[in-house]
């Protein structure tokens, strides 16, 4: 007989693999099927990493690293930090990890005792509400719309604050609505939960994808506060998994001693070909990557309002759009199951990312050329 931990029956599947699968199935009977649900770039690992870790992988010594990560990797990005956005992160609070995954496991498990409550903003990254969990924390909604650019204020966290709140998390660029805060919005939001003693975690993971803005860090305004980021999105290396989490000085240790039971030490060959990927000749092929899908949104958002999608609130960045499907149904799974058996066209329905209007939203990710993205939205007019 199974007997899974009581807080699985709280663990949701991550729906858009549903959609996957399907996509996956129909491709394989033949058909052709558009992407837009695929939260990853299209475009393969730029070409230094690569060569990289070949140079590394030719040595053939494939060992553990220490915990932390590669201390020139540590360096390498606190030198990013420094010329990019003149934050001064000294590499002793920089913790290399599995992802930002592992970023966020890390910061969860270090800092959540059970029933502790995290304020997390809805509609916002599914994983957080099950990581927090997973550590017997509690996850509490922080309903996020338009108005606010999709991203709590401080008084919206003053009025939710609880004698059991712990913290709150955020993203900037946020996934699955692109949108940003500003620094002195996040400033301001860390004035509050510092006020009650509590905890702000930013998320970073989409920094350096801007569009019409320039890309920052809360490192450069904030020390207390705990930072996650990844090579995977603007570094084009989902699968190489790896991350960073910059820590305040104080919880460095205890996240040391997590992370060497967790996970040893992050992947050494991805650490290697990590160290390429601040050198000039990969930011220029991630810039004009960034470029690309800069054209990609230009184009996108004025032929989806075309066909009845609203945005009132224009993303500025990852490569989400998170469109108000009001105007066409009311229902959010029907649609992109109609999408997708229809048109061919693979969409993520709101309902991943929480309970706030899931099914009056889908979004729609530009992780796809130009030309296929047109065709997309040419089969969508049609079935619409
Ligand atoms: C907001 C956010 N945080 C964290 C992650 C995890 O990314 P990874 O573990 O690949 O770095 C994702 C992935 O899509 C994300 O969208």
């Amino acid at each position: 007989m199974t007997r899974s931990a009581r807080r699985m029956a709280d663990i949701q599947p991550f729906h858009v693999m549903e959609i996957l699968k399907r996509a996956h199935e129909l491709a394989a009977s033949g058909r052709d099927i558009i992407h837009l649900e695929v939260g990853e770039p299209d475009f393969a690992s730029p070409q230094p990493i690569v060569e990289a870790a070949q140079r590394f992988l030719a040595g053939g010594h494939v060992h553990y690293t220490p915990a932390l990560g590669l201390n020139t990797l540590r360096e390498a990005i606190a030198r990013f930090y420094h010329d990019r956005f003149g934050a001064d992160v000294p590499p002793e609070r920089i913790i290399v990890t599995p992802g930002a995954s592992g970023a966020l496991m890390l910061a969860l498990a270090a800092l959540t005792d059970p029933a502790d409550e995290w304020l997390l903003p809805d509609p916002g990254y599914p994983s957080n509400r099950h990581l927090v969990r997973s550590f017997e924390g509690v996850p509490r909604a922080l309903p996020v719309d338009a108005s606010t650019r999709f991203q709590p204020t401080p008084a919206q966290v003053e009025a939710a604050w609880t004698a059991q709140t712990r913290g709150l998390m955020v993203a900037s660029p946020a996934n699955p609505t692109g949108t940003l805060l500003a620094l002195d919005e996040i400033v301001a939001l860390q004035e509050t939960v510092s006020q009650h003693k509590g905890v702000l975690i930013v998320d970073e993971i989409y920094q350096g994808l801007n569009y019409g803005v320039d890309a920052s860090t809360a490192l450069s305004r904030l020390d207390d506060v705990f930072v996650v980021n990844s090579f995977s999105k603007y570094f084009g290396m989902t699968g190489w998994r790896l991350g960073w989490l910059v820590a305040p000085e104080a919880y460095v240790r205890d996240i040391e001693k997590l992370a060497q039971h967790f996970f040893i030490s992050p992947s050494t060959p991805a650490q290697h070909a990590a160290l390429a990927a601040f050198e000039p000749a990969t930011i220029a092929i991630l810039e004009e990557r960034r470029h690309e899908f800069a054209e990609r949104r230009n184009a996108l958002l004025p032929a989806l309002r075309q066909l009845g999608f609203q945005f009132a609130t224009e993303p500025q960045g990852a490569f989400y759009l998170y469109a108000d499907i009001s105007g066409i149904t009311k229902d959010s799974q029907s649609l992109a199951r109609l999408l997708i058996e229809e048109a061919g066209v693979a969409t993520t329905p709101g309902i991943d990312f929480g309970d706030n209007g899931p099914e009056l939203h889908l979004r729609i990710a530009y992780t796809t050329g130009a030309g296929r993205l047109l065709e997309a939205v040419e089969r969508i007019a049609r079935v619409l």
